[in-house]
């Protein structure tokens, strides 16, 4: 049985999000709440705090709804910025050239963590 480090947070099993989907979460509660989303990509997972860098509104229109209809970006809904799934890098959209905010994640046994 794997031993976890204190700061490995488990937040889903990996097939828990569709291929090519995200998910959004949120960890805390009252005002220490903050809310992000994964995005699977393959056997790949990649989670980002769900706020957009151009004006700090969360990313999703509805629930789990982040990726744009060819799913190959993230989108934001306000304003249609489109971020690259692997490194939140914005490629369109009035924030071009920013970042989401990504954290640092692994998988482990189909179970995917937040680290430190
Ligand atoms: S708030 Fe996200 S693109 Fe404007």
């Amino acid at each position: 049985m794997p031993v976890e480090p204190v700061e490995a947070l488990p937040i889903c099993r990996l097939d828990d999000v569709p291929d090519g989907e995200a998910r959004g979460f949120t960890i805390g509660d009252g005002a220490a709440e903050r809310a992000y989303f994964i995005v699977r990509r393959g056997e790949r997972a990649f989670v980002y705090e769900n706020s957009c860098p151009h004006t700090g509104v969360t990313l999703d229109w509805q629930p789990d709804v982040f990726m744009d209809v060819e799913k190959r970006f993230i989108q934001c809904a306000t304003h249609g910025a489109l971020f690259r799934i692997e490194d939140g890098f914005c490629v369109h959209g009035p924030c071009v050239g920013a970042y989401l905010t990504a954290r640092p994640v692994r998988i482990d046994q189909g179970l995917v963590y937040l680290t430190a």
